[in-house]
């Protein structure tokens, strides 16, 4: 299957290779293409009915933890079975040639399998399980899909218990932001901090609808830090960014680590 490619304009050409200290601010559609669905594509299958906006708030945990935690189980099945993209491994190769801090809002961990150091995984991670009362972090077992476990044999999005927290007993709940909770505090100083340093910032995949992370790009352009954007559509930050490239992440990033190698 031919490659896709895309001709990036001089000036994104340009500025990266002006640039020493680049931060990338990745959304959703950086793990698009390892076939992780973004935050805002329909749900398929089981949970199909369930709006995912829904199912991460604390409202559908305390209603249902068996539920949110058998989807988030699926969640982490999904993520382990896909592979960082050209997009994800770009980044990575990108740290060989400039100061690349990788802040995200994603809570994969492609960016890490694919070599990437990430600085801030704002809303978490689906791969840091914690109490839900005394916030420990869990590291026992029931955070995987029963082994041999069949999805096509449901009907019905299957209810897992969550585990009981090593210190109080409490429900092992998922270690991501869910609606209407704070990010973590660490996360987003050190969020912040970067894009502060930053002599550009690489945007990649995301709506630029969710705030507080859709504010940081916002600082970076009032700080006079050229952001890039690169985006299969238009986003919310698409009018205010210094360049919007159309193109997708495992295609577009890959050409601008080939014109950084020069
Ligand atoms: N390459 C580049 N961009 C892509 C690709 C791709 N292959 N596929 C989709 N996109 C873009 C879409 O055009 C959209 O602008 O990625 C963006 C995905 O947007 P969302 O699904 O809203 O995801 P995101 O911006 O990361 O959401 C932010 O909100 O839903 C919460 O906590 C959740 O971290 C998430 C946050």
């Amino acid at each position: 299957m031919a490659t896709e490619s895309v001709t990036l304009p001089g000036d994104v050409i340009d500025l990266v290779r002006q640039a020493h200290w680049i931060t990338v601010f990745s959304g959703a559609g950086m793990s698009a293409e390892s076939g992780v669905p973004t935050f805002r594509d329909a749900q398929t299958g089981l949970w199909e009915r369930f709006d995912p906006a829904a199912l991460a708030t604390v409202e559908a945990w305390d209603d249902d933890p068996a539920l949110v935690w058998g989807w988030y189980l699926w969640r982490m099945k999904l993520v382990g079975d896909a592979q960082p993209n050209p997009g994800h491994r770009a980044i990575a190769g990108l740290a060989d040639h400039r100061t690349v801090m990788v802040v995200t809002q994603n809570v994969d961990d492609l960016h890490e399998r694919a070599g990437s150091e990430v600085i801030s995984h704002l809303h978490g991670s689906l791969f840091e399980p914690r109490c839900s009362v005394c916030a420990a972090p869990y590291h026992g077992t029931g955070t995987r899909l029963p082994a041999g476990f069949d999805i096509a044999s449901y009907t019905e999005p299957p209810r897992i218990d969550p585990p009981a927290c090593h210190e109080c007993l409490s429900p092992v709940r998922p270690g991501v932001v869910w609606f209407g909770e704070p990010l973590p505090r660490d996360a987003w100083q050190r969020a912040e901090h970067t894009i502060a340093g930053s002599e550009l910032v690489l945007v990649v995949g995301t709506s630029g609808i969710v705030y507080p992370a859709a504010e940081l790009p916002e600082r970076a352009l009032a700080n006079g830090t050229p952001v890039i954007e690169f985006n299969i559509d238009e986003s919310a930050l698409s009018p205010y960014v210094t360049l919007s490239v159309r193109t997708s992440a495992a295609v577009g990033l890959p050409a601008l680590l080939d014109a950084v190698r020069g």
